[in-house]
C-alpha cells in the first residue's frame, strides 16, 4: 500500500461531496464559512459558532488532549490554531466519528471496557486513537518504536507513547489501552 493512502482516507471520509472548499471549512463532511473574527480558535469555532460541543476545552493550551479533533487525517490540538488557519482543510470531530445511535468501533470499545469515568477526556481520547491507528498501520515509527528503520507495529508500548498526549484526570488509562488494542486487532483480523 503506498504511504499516505490510510491517511488519505482518514481524511476524505464523510467528505465525498465537497468539491468547492474556497474560502470555507469542511466540518464533518459539510463545508461551513469561515468565522468572520479571525482571532477564533479552531476549538472555539467548533463549539461556539457551530455547537459542536463534543469537542472539549481542558487547558486551553495545548496540554491535555481534550480538544483533539482530525484534521485531514492528522490529528492536532484545535486549541492551538485559528479556524481561518484551516482554509479548504477536512475536519473531523467526535460527531463525525460516531453518536449515540451509531457507535463507531472505538467507540464500542471504549463502552465494553469502560474506557472513562467522568467522560470529559473522551471525545479526545477517540479522536486521537482513530489517527493514531492509522498512523501505526502506515508504518509511521514512535519514540516506542524500537528499530527507527522498520516500520512500527502495533503495541501496547506504541499506544501508550502515542497517546501519551491525551491526559485522563479519571486515570482510566488501562482501560483505555485495552479497548484501543481491541480495535486495532479486529481491524487486522478484517484485513486478513
Ligand atoms: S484544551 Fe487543547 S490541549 Fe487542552
Ligand atoms: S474519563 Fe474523566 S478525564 Fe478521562
Amino acid at each position: 500500500m503506498f504511504k499516505g493512502t490510510i491517511i488519505a482516507k482518514e481524511a476524505a471520509k464523510g467528505f465525498e461531496e465537497i468539491q468547492d472548499m474556497a474560502g470555507t471549512i469542511g466540518i464533518n463532511g459539510t463545508a461551513h464559512s469561515l468565522p468572520a473574527d479571525p482571532r477564533t480558535s479552531l476549538l472555539d469555532f467548533l463549539r461556539h459558532d457551530l455547537g459542536l460541543t463534543g469537542t472539549k476545552k481542558g487547558c486551553d493550551h495545548g496540554q491535555c488532549g481534550a480538544c483533539t479533533v482530525i484534521v485531514n487525517g492528522m490529528r492536532i490540538n484545535s486549541c492551538l490554531t485559528l479556524a481561518a488557519m484551516h482554509e479548504g482543510d477536512r475536519v473531523t470531530t467526535i460527531e463525525g466519528i460516531g453518536g449515540p445511535d451509531a457507535p463507531s468501533d472505538l467507540q464500542h470499545a471504549f463502552m465494553a471496557h469502560d474506557a472513562l469515568q467522568c467522560g470529559y477526556c473522551t471525545p479526545g481520547q477517540i479522536c486521537s486513537a482513530q489517527a493514531m491507528l492509522a498512523e501505526i498501520a502506515e508504518g509511521w515509527p514512535s519514540d516506542a518504536t524500537a528499530d527507527l528503520t522498520s516500520e512500527a507495529t502495533f503495541s501496547d508500548e506504541e499506544i501508550r507513547e502515542r497517546m501519551s498526549g491525551n491526559l485522563c484526570r479519571c486515570g482510566a488509562y488501562a482501560n483505555i489501552v485495552a479497548a484501543i488494542r481491541d480495535v486495532a486487532r479486529g481491524r487486522a483480523d478484517a484485513t486478513v
